[in-house]
C-alpha cells in the first residue's frame, strides 16, 4: 500500500458562532469562487459549539485575525492512503476502518496526535509537521511513502529515526476514555460535481450561514445535533449533512454511494479534546475495525465525530459501553 504526504500545509481553526458574520465574505470566496483563490484544501464544519475550518496557507491568508478566530498554532500535513489493488483484503468496510490498524493504531502507539477528516472520496489523516519524521519512521515498514511536491509523487527514502521510536507495548498508559454522545439524526455523506455548485449556492448559503435563526433553535430537539460539513479539496466536493438539511437541497444534484446508506453519529468528548492528546481516534476505530464496521471520522476544533452505518449503531453503542467498563488492555 502507498501512503502519500500531500502537498498542503494546513491550519486548523474555529470561528465562533456569533463571529461568523465577520467571515462570510472570505468564506463565500473560498467555497464558490475557486478561480479567485489559490486555496486547494478547504473544509468548513458547523457543530453546536462553533465552526471548524481546515484550510491551506493560501486559504488562511483570506481570513483576517479576529477575536472570533481561534487558530491552532501548528502546521498540519494531510496523509492519504492509496491501496494499489494488490493488497489482499477481505474487508468491505470503508473509511477510517480500513486504516485503523495500519495507520491510526501505530501512530497512537508512537504518541503522534492526529486530526481526522473523512470525506466522500477519501480519509485524510492530518499530522503535525513537526511529527513528520516520527510518522515516516513509524509507517515506512507498512507503506511505500511518497511526498507530493508540485504535483509529482517523490518516494520518501528510509529515515533512520528508529532510535526515536518507542518499541511496541513498552508503555501501558491507559488511554483516557472520553464520554460519547449519540444524537438521533441520520446523516448522509454526499458529493457534487463542482461545476454544479452554483445551482445549489443559495441553499448552501442558507444552510451554512442562516441556519441559526430563533425558529431553528426552537425546533431543534435536544436529541438532535447540528452538524454540517462542506469540503472542497483538490477539486473534489464532499458534504456531510443530516436528512433534515438534505431535504432542502435539490434531489438530483447531490449524489451518494449507490447503496445510499444513512449514518448515525457518535460524538466523542465531554470537554473540548484539544490537539495534543493521542489515541482518541485509535480507541474508536480499533473496535470498529475488529468488527469490520465502516466509519467516517471527522475531527472538529472541539470534538471528534464518528459516523457509522445506521444498522450498526446498536452494536457500536454496546461496544463503546463495554469499552467504558473495561478499557482495552492494548
Ligand atoms: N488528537 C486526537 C487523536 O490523536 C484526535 C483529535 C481530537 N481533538 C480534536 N480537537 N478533535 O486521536
Amino acid at each position: 500500500m502507498d501512503l502519500h504526504i500531500l502537498d498542503h500545509r494546513l491550519r486548523v481553526l474555529s470561528i465562533s458562532k456569533k463571529g461568523l458574520v465577520n467571515f462570510t465574505h472570505p468564506l463565500i470566496k473560498l467555497i464558490f469562487l475557486r478561480n479567485r483563490t489559490r486555496c486547494k484544501f478547504f473544509s468548513l464544519t458547523e457543530t453546536p459549539e462553533n465552526y471548524t475550518v481546515v484550510l491551506d496557507e493560501e486559504g488562511f491568508k483570506e481570513l483576517q485575525p479576529s477575536e472570533h478566530l481561534n487558530v491552532e498554532s501548528s502546521v498540519w500535513l494531510p496523509l492519504n492512503v492509496v491501496s494499489n489493488g494488490n493488497a489482499s483484503s477481505s474487508s468491505q468496510a470503508v473509511g477510517v476502518t480500513k486504516i485503523a490498524k495500519s495507520v491510526i493504531a501505530p501512530l497512537a502507539q508512537q504518541h503522534v496526535s492526529v486530526f481526522m477528516l473523512s470525506t466522500y472520496q477519501t480519509d485524510f489523516i492530518l499530522v503535525r509537521e513537526k511529527d513528520l519524521s516520527v510518522v515516516i519512521g513509524t509507517l515506512e515498514e507498512e507503506f511505500n511513502i511518497y511526498r507530493e511536491v508540485a504535483g509529482e509523487s517523490v518516494p520518501v527514502l528510509c529515515q533512520d529515526v528508529s532510535n526515536g521510536l518507542q518499541k511496541n507495548g513498552k508503555e501501558a498508559t491507559q488511554p483516557t476514555v472520553h464520554p460519547v454522545l449519540i444524537p438521533q439524526n441520520q446523516f448522509c455523506v454526499m458529493s457534487l460535481d463542482p461545476d454544479t455548485l452554483p445551482s445549489i449556492a443559495t441553499t448552501l448559503i442558507d444552510v451554512l450561514f442562516y441556519s441559526n435563526g430563533p425558529e431553528e433553535d426552537a425546533q431543534s430537539s435536544p436529541s438532535r445535533i447540528k452538524f454540517f460539513s462542506f469540503s472542497l479539496i483538490d477539486g473534489y466536493i464532499s458534504l456531510v449533512m443530516d436528512t433534515e438539511a438534505q431535504r432542502q437541497f435539490p434531489a438530483d444534484l447531490l449524489f451518494t454511494s449507490s447503496s445510499g446508506e444513512l449514518w448515525r453519529m457518535v460524538r466523542i468528548g465531554g470537554q473540548p479534546l484539544g490537539f495534543d492528546e493521542c489515541g482518541i481516534v485509535a480507541q474508536i476505530s480499533q473496535p470498529l475495525a475488529d468488527s469490520d464496521i465502516s466509519a467516517y471520522y471527522i475531527s472538529t476544533f472541539s470534538f471528534d465525530h464518528a459516523l457509522v452505518p445506521e444498522e450498526d449503531i446498536v452494536s457500536v453503542t454496546e461496544m463503546l459501553q463495554h469499552q467504558r467498563k473495561e478499557p482495552a488492555a492494548s
